[in-house]
């Protein structure tokens, strides 16, 4: 890569070397140089690299970032930048009440701010837990200024009693085994305690590892990155390269847009679904597409993402975890394999300076159990269905977990494979749903869908984790271990379960949710990516006419503002106003 540092004027001269305004500059130097600078680092026309801190004491499956920042500095001085690091809003998926979703956006707004008002010419991203790796992706997008992203990695396996324990997968288990009384509580908090034995987040295939998986199949971290486990060698040594990347990039001016086109989005859809990704990915990468202007559709996981194949064997879509994965050659072998078969789009840019096929030329799985060819996947069309209907404009469905029992149980009726009727019972989020699952009176059978509404994104607010829901304690010791669940939120990428979830619109704005009723038939038609409320047009239209809209309740500002301007899960949940403000690294605020 030429060096085309000859005439650049970094953005960050204007703050620390502007002869036009020695007073301010004065101003800035000075205090600058309290803390890590001198005045003759600050004007050696070297480029100023953030690196946004996410990891902390409240952040723990990002903390490794707080070791990781020696590393990403020492790559960015010997490529000759400086670096700075800033803190970022923490985001911990599972501490942070009501949920980490709604910190999401809080997230992103402060990074725009910070990457916006000070001297910085471009980023290191530092991610990992759930939002942290989209909150990060899309502030880069919104200022297009050179940014790279760099995870924390993946705890190393955890095991229990000879077998993989996996982070979030283990709890889903748990939950099902404490219902039946086959364990009790000390053994219930042992067996999580054993899915979390090192540094790292989540070691499965949950919403840590799809959306680093994604940031990396966008092109927005080097070539190897995102698999590597958090506690290996290779991650320090990542850091160290990554953070001398940036300063490349810098000179170089490869900006997030530059790297995350349309063509880059299309492999990110077809590379979660060959690893069996969250179904939180859809409304991630929607919102940073959003923010970095590129034009994507919900529907796009279907006609894109549905026909490729399941290739990865990692838990909860199978059987291994992080370590398994990073060995088998990570996401570059997911991607060479892809590649391999014509699935990807070969031209797309990556943060390393190659184009997508330079740099997986000659990458291929390294152990054929854990990533699979696409000659002998794990599953064939293992994306995610979109489905729409009466009850919501569109709602995803992530095929890769549906069951062999869950499939006989559901799906496979003579002459009608693929569609299912059931009776609905209602549940108004997870407190109604845990007061009265066990209730007899509901009539839940095997022939029960349930719902949960009041979750999505206004109405929790934040949209919530909760449409996993499990069946009775009575239906799973008779072996019922799921039922057919459908709701306007969303539910754990490290779950099982194959919910019917993210449904757009959402009750409380009244998505046709809102009218459903307990004892209302629903069908499901998979062949057709429906789903429908049996419910006779005039009865419908009365009930429309009758709903009224909740009144809700804001525990804090945030939560008042977000909910003010927070869209749909569909398109992102992003804050609809924010979409609007694009590039504006250089629309430089006043001084
Ligand atoms: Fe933070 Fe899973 S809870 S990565
Ligand atoms: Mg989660």
């Amino acid at each position: 890569m030429t060096d085309t540092r000859a005439n650049k004027r970094f953005r960050s001269q204007e703050w620390f070397d502007n002869p036009n305004n020695p007073g301010m500059t004065a101003l800035y130097l000075e205090k600058y140089q309290n803390g890590t600078f001198s005045a003759e680092e600050l004007q050696a026309d070297r480029p100023i690299i953030g690196i946004a801190q996410t990891g902390s004491d409240l952040a723990p499956c990002n903390k490794i970032h707080v070791f990781l920042a020696d590393r990403i500095k020492a790559g960015i001085r010997d490529g000759g930048g400086i670096p700075m690091e800033f803190p970022v809003h923490p985001i911990q998926e599972t501490g942070k009440r009501p949920t980490a979703a709604l910190d999401r956006n809080l997230a992103y707004l402060s990074l725009v701010e910070v990457l916006h008002g000070y001297p910085i010419d471009g980023v290191v991203l530092t991610t990992g837990c759930d939002k942290t790796t989209p909150a990060m992706l899309m502030g880069a997008a919104t200022l297009d200024l050179p940014a790279i992203a760099l995870n924390g990695g993946p705890m190393l396996d955890g095991w229990w009693k000879g077998k993989r324990a996996g982070s979030g997968t283990i709890i889903w288990e748990s939950r099902r085994l404490l219902a039946e009384g086959k364990i009790d509580y000390p053994e219930f908090m042992k067996r999580a305690c054993a899915s979390a034995p090192s540094l790292g987040h989540c070691n499965t295939m949950g919403t840590a590892s799809t959306m680093n998986a994604m940031a990396e199949a966008l092109g927005m971290t080097l070539t190897g990155s995102s698999a590597i486990p958090a506690p290996f060698r290779e991650r320090m040594n990542m850091a160290y390269e990554t953070g001398k990347r940036i300063v490349q990039m810098v000179l170089d001016d490869l900006k997030p847009s530059d790297i995350m086109t349309r063509e880059a989005f299309e492999n990110a859809i077809v590379v979660n679904t060959a690893i069996g990704g969250s179904t939180n990915a859809p409304p991630h990468l929607a919102a940073i597409a959003r923010h970095v202007g590129v034009a994507l559709d919900v529907k796009d996981w279907e006609t894109v993402g549905f026909d490729a194949p399941l290739l990865v064997n990692m838990q909860p879509a199978g059987e291994y975890l992080g370590e398994s994965f990073f060995r088998a050659g990570g996401v570059p072998a997911v991607m060479g394999e892809l590649a391999k078969a014509g699935m990807l789009h070969m031209g797309a840019m990556t943060a390393s300076g190659q184009t997508v096929g330079d740099a997986l030329a000659g990458i291929e799985s390294e152990d054929l159990d854990v990533i699979r060819p696409v000659s002998d996947p794990m599953r064939t069309k293992a994306g995610f269905l979109v489905l729409s209907g009466n009850l919501f404009d569109s709602a995803l469905m992530k095929t890769s977990v549906i069951s062999p029992d869950f499939r006989a149980r559901y799906l496979s009726t003579p002459g009608a494979e693929g569609i299912f009727e059931g009776r609905a019972v209602v549940f108004e989020g997870p407190e109604d749903y845990h007061d009265r699952i066990n209730d007899t009176d509901l009539g839940i059978d095997a022939e029960t869908v349930l719902f949960i509404r009041g979750v999505g994104c206004v109405g929790y607010p934040g949209s919530a984790e909760v449409v996993n829901m499990q069946p009775p304690d009575a239906l799973i010791r008779q072996g019922i271990n799921h039922l057919p669940t459908v709701g306007d939120g969303r539910q754990s990428g490290t779950s099982e379960s194959p919910s019917i979830l993210n449904a757009s619109p959402e009750a409380v704005v009244g998505g046709g949710l809102a009218l459903l009723q307990t004892g209302d038939r629903v069908r499901l038609d998979l062949n057709e990516s429906r789903l429908d409320a049996l419910v006779d047009d005039a009865e419908w239209a009365q009930r429309r006419a009758d709903w009224v809209e909740p009144v809700l309740h804001h525990q804090t500002p945030w939560q008042e503002i977000y909910r003010k301007h927070v869209g749909q899960l569909a398109q992102g949940g992003c804050l609809e106003l924010a979409t609007a403000y694009q590039r504006i690294a250089h629309d430089l605020p006043r001084d």
